[in-house]
Order: C-alpha cells, then sequence, then structure tokens
C-alpha cells in the first residue's frame, strides 16, 4: 500500500494505515461492498446496522434475525476487504427495537469498531461488556457538543470504560443532525470548527481520546486542516455515496451528481419522525409527496422509533417515514413507495461517480494506481450481490456471474 501524508488512526488496539471513516449510512447505503472496498484501501469502512435483518435476509436467501445479520454482515465486508484496514458498524440510538442485537452481532462478526450515534449512546458499552470480545472492540460516540461527551464519558465510566475515540459531527453532516431547529443549526457557533474546540477540551479532561471530524469534509486539505486542528483523523460520508460500491441506487447516484446547492435542504416539518432535523435532497420522489401531504399516514417498517413509536403510522403532517423511503431507495421496498435521498451539505459539489479507490488515493494525494475494476474485485465474492446498488461500466466485461449479480 502506497504511504500518504497521514498519520495511521489508531482505536483502541488497532490501527487503520489511513486515518479516513467512511461513516455509516442507513439504510443499506454503506453497504459490505462500500466498507469492504474503504478498508481494503486502508480506511475504515462503516456498514450501517438499520435494516440489515431485511437486507441479509434478502442477500444471503433466508430468514435472518438483527443480531445474526450484523454479524454476517461484519464477516462479508471483511472477506471484500482483504483482510486490511478496519471494519466498523454503526448503530444508531434511534433503532432502538435492535440496538443491543446490532451491537453484540458485529461483535460475533469480528467487528473493530461500534461508532453510534442519532442519540446519545449511553448504554453502549453496558451492552459491549457482555460480550467475549469487548476488550477488542473500540467503542466510539458520535457527539454534536463538549457537553454531550462529558455526558457520556460519566455514564460509561461506571461500566469501566470511556470512549475509544468520538466523532464530532457539524451540521453540514448527511443523515439525521444534531439540532431540531434550522436556525440551531446554521447559528455559527455550531460551526465545525467550534464543536471540534469545545469537544476537543473535553476529551482532553477524560483522557485525550481520538477525535474525528465529521460533516462537510471533501477533500485532501480539509482532511489537513481537521488534523491540524487537533485531530486524529475524518469521517466521511458524501464522498462515499457517490462511489460505485455505495448501496444507492442508480437515480439516487444519477441526482447527487446534478444537484445543485438549492437542492438540498433540511426537513423539519415534515421530518424524520425521530424530531431531528434530516438533511433530504428536495427533489427526492418520496420528500415531493411528503410535502404535498399525499403519502397517507403509514409505518409497516418500525426501525427508527421516537419514544418507542413512528408517529408516521398515525400522521402525515410533521413526519414522513423514512424507513420506506430509504428502502426503496436501495430497491428493497416495493413499488408503490417512492424514494427518499439524504445527502450532506455537500452533495451539490459531486460531478461524477468514481470508485472508492479512486477516492481514496484523491483524498491522500496519491495516484490511482489500482486498475482492477470494482468488478474484477467483486468477482472474488462467492455471494450473490442482491440490490446493493453497484453501478458496472457498460464496458467492463461480464464474468459468467453478473446477471445474478446486477438488480438496480
Ligand atoms: C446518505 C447518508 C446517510 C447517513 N446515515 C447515517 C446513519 O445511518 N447513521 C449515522 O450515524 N450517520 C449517518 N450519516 C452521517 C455520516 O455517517 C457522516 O458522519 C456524515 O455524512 C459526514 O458528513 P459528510 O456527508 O459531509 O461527509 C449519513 C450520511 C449520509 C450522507
Amino acid at each position: 500500500m502506497n504511504q500518504g501524508p497521514y498519520q495511521p488512526l489508531k482505536l483502541r488496539h488497532r490501527s487503520a494505515p489511513v486515518p479516513i471513516i467512511q461513516g455509516g449510512m442507513g439504510i443499506g447505503l454503506s453497504s459490505y461492498t462500500l466498507a469492504g472496498a474503504v478498508a481494503r484501501e486502508g480506511g475504515v469502512g462503516v456498514l450501517s446496522s438499520a435494516a440489515l435483518d431485511r437486507i441479509l435476509s434478502v442477500r444471503h436467501g433466508r430468514k435472518m434475525r438483527a443480531r445474526e445479520a450484523a454479524a454476517q454482515d461484519v464477516r462479508d465486508a471483511r472477506f471484500l476487504s482483504q483482510g486490511k484496514g478496519l471494519i466498523g458498524m454503526n448503530v444508531m440510538v434511534a433503532v432502538i427495537n435492535q440496538y443491543e442485537d446490532s451491537v453484540l452481532g458485529a461483535m460475533d462478526g469480528g467487528v473493530d469498531c461500534i461508532i453510534s450515534g442519532a442519540g446519545l449512546p449511553m448504554s453502549l458499552p453496558e451492552i459491549a461488556m457482555t460480550h467475549p470480545r469487548h476488550d477488542e472492540v473500540a467503542l466510539v460516540p458520535i457527539v454534536s457538543s463538549g457537553r454531550a461527551l462529558d455526558l457520556i464519558c460519566r455514564r460509561w465510566k461506571r461500566s469501566g470504560r470511556l470512549p475509544d475515540a468520538v466523532v464530532v459531527e457539524g451540521p453540514l453532516a448527511g443523515g439525521h443532525i444534531a439540532w431540531r431547529e434550522e436556525s440551531e443549526a446554521l447559528d455559527p457557533a455550531n460551526h465545525l470548527d467550534r464543536l471540534l474546540v469545545d469537544v476537543i477540551e473535553v476529551a482532553a479532561k477524560w483522557g485525550s481520546m481520538p477525535a474525528i471530524a465529521a460533516g462537510g469534509i471533501y477533500s485532501s486539505q480539509d482532511i489537513k486542516d481537521a488534523i491540524a486542528k487537533g485531530c486524529a483523523g475524518v469521517q466521511m460520508g458524501t464522498r462515499f455515496l457517490a462511489t460505485t460500491e455505495s448501496g444507492a441506487n442508480l437515480n439516487y447516484k444519477k441526482m447527487l451528481v446534478e444537484s445543485t446547492e438549492d437542492d438540498i435542504e433540511l426537513a423539519s416539518r415534515p421530518g424524520s419522525p425521530c424530531g431531528m432535523l434530516f438533511r433530504v435532497l428536495k427533489k427526492s420522489p418520496f420528500y415531493q409527496q411528503a410535502l404535498l401531504r399525499e403519502r397517507a399516514p403509514k409505518c409497516d417498517k418500525g426501525y427508527l422509533l421516537n419514544k418507542g413509536h413512528c408517529p408516521s403510522k398515525h400522521e402525515n403532517e410533521k413526519t414522513f417515514c423514512i424507513c420506506n423511503g430509504l428502502l426503496s431507495s436501495i430497491e428493497l421496498n416495493n413499488s408503490a413507495e417512492k424514494n427518499l435521498y439524504t445527502v450532506g451539505h455537500n452533495a451539490y459539489r459531486l460531478d461524477r461517480i468514481m470508485s472508492v479507490h479512486e477516492l481514496m488515493c484523491e483524498l491522500q494525494e496519491l495516484p490511482v494506481t489500482d486498475t482492477a475494476t470494482p468488478l474484477e474485485v467483486r468477482a472474488q465474492d462467492p455471494l450473490p450481490l442482491v440490490n446493493a446498488g453497484f453501478v458496472f461500466e457498460a464496458k467492463a466485461a461480464a464474468p459468467a456471474h453478473q446477471e445474478a449479480v446486477v438488480e438496480s
């Protein structure tokens, strides 16, 4: 592996040669094909535990529950990583019914780190400490303030564990962001730079765990800047969403490349059932329908909940059922449900879909050396690639298994 300009990222007992974490993107967007490819390049490839029971049951052709599915997804990504880099699992606090099973399942499967946000992951160490591999797995909360980190550390200390690193996520990130009002998200006091100072100060009080900057990191210069501000690495979502290997379907990727800054907004009313702001592409068919209140209240999936239930089941004025929209965007829903596209603020800067290898080289200012197409790398994998949104170049030679593989 070529030596890039950065130092490795140490997460508990293991190190990733490249300090770039590909952030978890649910549902199914940070697929095993994406996480495996990022780890193969020396980074940290992160899966998303959301709806893995559904996704893996289709991929492996038999019913799998959340714990088994999380374990298998880690193994599938590890297979594609060819033993390089690290594999993580993003487990959202808001997916409360499967939280414990997802953490333990990922640990069963040999995961290197659990990254947890979309709420404060207060019980993460208590759950992890029940697993025989607890000492091997790094536990990493995602926070958007020093206060949140302080609360987490106070609680985690009771279980005898402190975070092995902390992701500091600012308001430009994709998916859910920590704020409930747009005015708060736009407030300069919540700019990522300010949050980094605040969180790093609190981290110092608790033994200086590595800080990872997230939300709007786009270029190699952004990575250098984050490191200069005291970070040990970065977590990036949007750039990886627009890679060949991500689970987004073709239309999603096409809309990413075509989007302008005006096409991106923070959905709030209607918004996500969990009450946090949720960044979307305005033109997403599901969001358009939600804005016009044309989709009747309905939630038949029940992953993302608010205080134990999904308000979208009964009303469509304030919320929309993001699980249904997101599952459609990875081609895993009935055709009556339209697509919902979540993105980071910087999605409008994307101008093409590239492979993970090209992106990782760009971010490390290294020349592209690997000429194997993602398809050739994939061909070593005996699993059927169901609904992973994997896009093949038309010019790519078609090996015998391609028909079974392409489904987008
Ligand atoms: C499409 C998309 C889906 C996301 N889904 C999740 C998620 O399920 N859980 C989570 O903790 N973060 C999620 N995120 C946040 C990313 O993991 C990452 O921290 C963030 O996007 C970084 O900002 P960037 O997109 O500007 O690089 C998502 C981001 C995107 C773009």
